[in-house]
């Protein structure tokens, strides 16, 4: 028997580097997936089919690359939980880039857990979100869950290291740009790097945040409207405070400016130093930024929220 699901990306609206250190952020899905089948077998084997990487080895007891111990452990504990002795076979098809600050890896878990649970039972989305982010923290330590939340629930979140988050019932449609600088980067790095400039910094740090929280109380309204002027004006507010944290570069910096000449406003998404930023461009100027952006050398696409989250294709 094989299950299939589908769990989109992520972009972070408002908020990345100071949610580290206590303020909220606003994330929200988005219509980029990973899809993710899962065949149940006889034998005690466990294969998996991706692009970062393959396996075929023992679903008892068999060793696989780090970068595959997510997906080992998603199979291993959904057989455990539901008694199925045999194997499984899974491939993972994504169309979300990876390293780029998207949630690729977290989408990549929560498709595994939401397919793998339905080999077996229905399952909720408390279970997807429980065992995607164990299975992701086998690899990265520190997820705090924000990205795993956005891909299983869909929608529009609000995300605070201390209360957890919280689903925004907005059912605006909002169409932003993200533009892919094509550099990988390690979130880690760019996070330690803030805590640096926090150390030597105190104050102006903690001004900073402050500037943020109120930033976010003004933008969530603009969110759930999906008033796309307000949202670009409030990205290109964010984006200074990210920008004398220090996790711009020129490469960003470039990106921001082409699609400026476009929209409302632009910013970084996820950690910054690589990755993407995302944009408010109004619908009738989408095509001009994006083949301004190509002209310049970098991938972007036009996404919309996704609603849904994780869920089951058949
Ligand atoms: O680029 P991403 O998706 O890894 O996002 C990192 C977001 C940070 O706020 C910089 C770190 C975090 O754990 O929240």
């Amino acid at each position: 028997m094989t299950s299939t699901a589908v769990a989109p990306a992520k972009v972070i609206l408002f908020g990345e580097h100071f949610v580290v250190h206590g303020t909220s952020a606003v994330l929200c899905a988005i219509d980029m997936l990973v899809q993710v089948a899962v065949t149940s077998l006889e034998d005690d084997i466990l294969q998996i089919e991706s692009k970062v990487g393959s396996c075929k080895t023992m679903i008892s007891n068999g060793k696989v690359t780090d970068t595959l111990g997510p997906l080992a452990y998603i199979a291993r504990k959904i057989s455990k939980k539901s008694g199925h002795s045999g194997g499984m076979h899974i491939i993972v098809n994504s169309h979300i880039p990876s390293g780029a600050g998207l949630g690729s890896s977290s989408a990549c878990c929560v498709a595994a857990t939401c397919a793998t649970i339905g080999l077996f039972s229905e399952c909720t989305k408390e279970d997807i979100v429980e065992i995607a982010l164990q299975a992701e923290r086998t690899m990265f330590v520190n997820a705090s869950g924000a990205d795993s939340a956005a891909s299983a629930y869909g929608g529009v979140l609000c995300f605070n290291i201390e209360s957890g988050f919280k689903k925004l019932r907005s059912s605006a449609n909002l169409s932003l740009l993200v533009a892919n600088s094509g550099i990988q980067r390690s979130t880690d790095n760019v996070v330690s790097g803030v805590g640096e400039f926090r150390a030597n910094n105190v104050d102006r740090f903690e001004k900073l945040c402050q500037n943020e929280s109120k930033l976010i109380s003004k933008a969530i309204p603009a969110v759930m409207e999906g008033d796309l002027e307000k949202i670009g004006e409030y990205f290109g507010e964010n984006q200074s405070y990210l920008e004398e944290i220090g996790v711009s570069n020129n490469t960003l910096d470039k990106m921001i400016k082409i699609t400026d000449e476009y929209g409302y406003g632009s910013k970084i998404t996820g950690a910054g130093g690589g990755g993407c930023i995302i944009s408010a461009v109004p619908i009738e100027k989408q095509k001009e930024a994006i083949e301004a952006l190509t002209d310049a050398g970098y991938v972007s696409h036009t996404v919309n929220i996704d609603h849904f989250g994780a869920r089951m294709i058949h």
